[in-house]
């Protein structure tokens, strides 16, 4: 299950400014969730906006293979009509996650509670993933597994449990993928399942589960946590899925402007959920003009269209309770710091360590072999920012999407082009981003 593909590098180099409106693709959380709960439910959920990308149509995929009937219906609309909780069918094949740890995690949660076989497996990047996080409570809960290579990392066979128990489980580390995990394996369980988490991590699968009918409360715990209960075995109602644009995809225009002078664009319907836009309360307090028009709410979910002009930017302290909410953009955030005045400092970083990469030092690696100064202590990243950015180097993405597209936001801004070595799984999460950011008039080649 590993990707053939062959690498196609690209170079992104200074031009003109950006300018004009451009509405990124839809939220990958939302849209995998959208296809689970709907698989889940009883009878069928449309869904509009999905972001058909690699990751959310290998869901799709797995969605079907337990059983579920998921079909296209047009640009971004699809019908998925569930089987019920606790309903899914062994699947015939091995499920391929390819490069997608929220996929497949969140598929292990729902298997878990169903007393059927399973065997998930992806691509290397995902192989190296540590899966025993989403394990350990599902095993609770009466699932087992076994790992060939014995180190909870793909392929893994899971058996689901026959008489699923709810927990009380408080998450080692936040994410949304462990809590997520351990609702909808709870869904199938009688009673109360609970998640604590100390830092309150996104909140979509809540979300989504009280949008298709399901009895669940969310309240404060401690400082910055969260203690969620679901109320198990529910009828899970179909319900309609509007998937609005997403964040962490929104970052990269977004950064992409506040860096490439003189530009001045509009990002309509993106997420607002407050678990989601650290990056933007980052870049605010760095002096980054970002401005909130047309707001609304649809579908449990609310959002805004960005206006972002070019900023003089200044280095600032990233504190790591923020983390959570802004997990994915590390990265482009580390380009802005680049181009910033000053020193930005991120802190409680160790999350990046096991995402698509090590994406902790693969940031680090991104801006230090295009001529900026950058440290790691620990588990906190320095970057040193002079305002402009040398540029000019070969950028190693390791199979990660968020890397690839940080660099290239880069090389629009760099003094001399950046090349990255490849833009492949740029099409797990962005099937188009060069395509969109050329049509703001980016040069990328
Ligand atoms: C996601 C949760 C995050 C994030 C990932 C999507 C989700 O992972 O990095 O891209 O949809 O639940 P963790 O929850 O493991 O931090």
């Amino acid at each position: 299950m590993n990707h053939p593909l062959p690498t196609t590098p690209m170079i992104a180099q200074r031009g003109r400014p950006l300018a004009g409106r451009a509405r990124v693709p839809g939220d990958k959380s939302i849209s995998h969730r959208a296809l689970i709960l709907g698989a889940l439910a009883v009878g069928g959920t449309r869904i509009s906006g999905l972001l058909e990308s690699e990751d959310v149509l290998n869901t799709a995929k797995a969605m079907q293979a337990l059983g579920a009937r998921v079909e296209r219906i047009g640009g971004g609309a699809w019908r998925v009509d569930g089987v019920g909780v606790g309903g899914f069918a062994a699947p015939a094949a091995a499920l391929d996650f390819g490069n997608s740890g929220t996929g497949c995690r969140l598929v292990m949660g729902a298997v878990a509670g169903c007393p059927i076989a399973a065997t998930f497996d992806g691509d290397a990047s995902l192989r190296k993933r540590p899966m025993g996080r989403v394990l350990a409570p599902l095993t609770q809960m009466g699932a087992h597994f076994t790992d060939a290579a014995g180190n909870g990392r793909l392929p893994i066979a899971l058996t689901g449990a026959s008489d699923p128990m709810p927990i009380l489980y408080r998450t080692p580390v936040p994410s949304a993928q462990i809590k997520s995990a351990v609702l909808l394996a709870g869904l199938a369980a009688p009673g109360v399942t609970t998640v604590i988490e100390t830092e309150a991590s996104r909140d979509h699968t809540e979300l989504m589960l009280a949008h298709f009918g399901a009895e669940v409360t969310s309240e404060p715990e401690g400082g910055h946590g969260r203690r969620i209960s679901l109320v198990g075995q529910p009828e899970l109602a179909p319900s309609a899925v509007a998937v609005p644009a997403d964040p962490s995809s929104a970052a990269f225009p977004m950064v992409a402007a506040l860096v490439a002078p003189g530009s001045d664009i509009f990002l309509p319907d993106v997420m607002t959920n407050p678990l989601r836009i650290g990056l933007i309360t980052t870049l605010r307090e760095m002096g980054a003009s970002i401005v909130e028009e047309e707001v609304r709410q649809d579908g449990g979910e609310a959002m805004a269209g960005y206006r972002v002009r070019h900023s003089a930017l200044r280095g600032v302290e990233v504190p790591p309770h923020r983390a959570p909410s802004m997990i994915d953009e590390y990265p482009v955030l580390a380009v802005a710091a680049a181009f910033a005045e000053g020193t930005t400092v991120m802190r409680g970083l160790h999350e990046l360590r096991v995402k698509e990469c090590d994406r902790l030092a693969a940031t680090a690696d991104m801006l230090r072999v295009n001529g900026v100064d950058v440290e790691i202590s620990g588990d906190d990243l320095a970057v040193h920012g002079r305002g402009h950015a040398a540029g000019g180097g070969l950028v190693a993405t390791h199979m990660d999407h968020r890397i690839a597209m940080s660099a290239l936001v880069f090389g629009l801004a760099t003094d001399r082009p950046v090349k990255v070595d490849d833009t492949t799984f740029i099409a797990t999460s962005f099937p188009d981003f060069a395509g969109l950011m050329r049509e703001l008039g980016g040069d990328l080649q």
